[in-house]
């Protein structure tokens, strides 16, 4: 018998290490997303939006709210937010300093509109926003990083 119980804890603990392993993480986040017949194009688009304190206030609204983002990018926007959870690969982590000093505003813009293929970013525009708010939302993503980007 105590060969039997001891056997199936290491067996329970294998299983919870398996699971604990299983947890998904982020596809590299530094890999450019936009196609590279496309990623000069992107990276050429100016946001329109300025930063002002009224605009960014705009972005977090429609990033809580009406764009969704939340759900899966998190309301901190570590990408651990409630459907981003269960999602693999996780939702980009957009506290990320390193993260926004590889992307320029347009390919952030692209992938927005686009999608990430075979990912749980989908296209957002026009299903949940405009272009307009979706400049409006990068934004604000970028204030995540606290260190300042630019
Ligand atoms: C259903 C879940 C989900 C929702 C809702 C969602 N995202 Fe994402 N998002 C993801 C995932 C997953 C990734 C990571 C994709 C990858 O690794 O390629 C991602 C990545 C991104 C990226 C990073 C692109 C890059 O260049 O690496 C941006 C920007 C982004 N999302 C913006 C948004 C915005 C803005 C909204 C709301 C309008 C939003 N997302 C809503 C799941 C979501």
């Amino acid at each position: 018998m105590g060969y039997l119980s001891r056997s199936l804890g290491i067996l329970t603990a294998l299983i919870f290490v398996t699971a604990t392993m299983a947890v998904a993480e982020e596809r590299d986040p530094l890999k450019p997303r936009v196609p590279p017949d496309q990623i000069a194009e992107a990276k050429a688009l100016k946001n329109p939006i300025p930063k002002t304190p009224e605009n960014l206030a705009k972005g977090k609204a429609l990033f809580e709210g009406k764009g969704t983002c939340f759900n899966c990018h998190g309301k901190e926007g570590k990408g651990d937010g409630p459907a981003g959870q269960i999602l693999n690969p996780s939702p980009r982590n957009f506290t990320n300093c390193k993260f926004h000093k590889k992307r320029k505003d347009g390919e952030l813009f692209w992938v927005i509109k686009n999608g990430s293929p075979g990912t749980g970013m989908v296209s957002l525009i026009p299903a949940a926003i405009t272009e307009e708010e979706a400049w409006t939302i990068i934004n604000y993503e970028r204030s995540f990083c606290k260190e300042g980007t630019e």
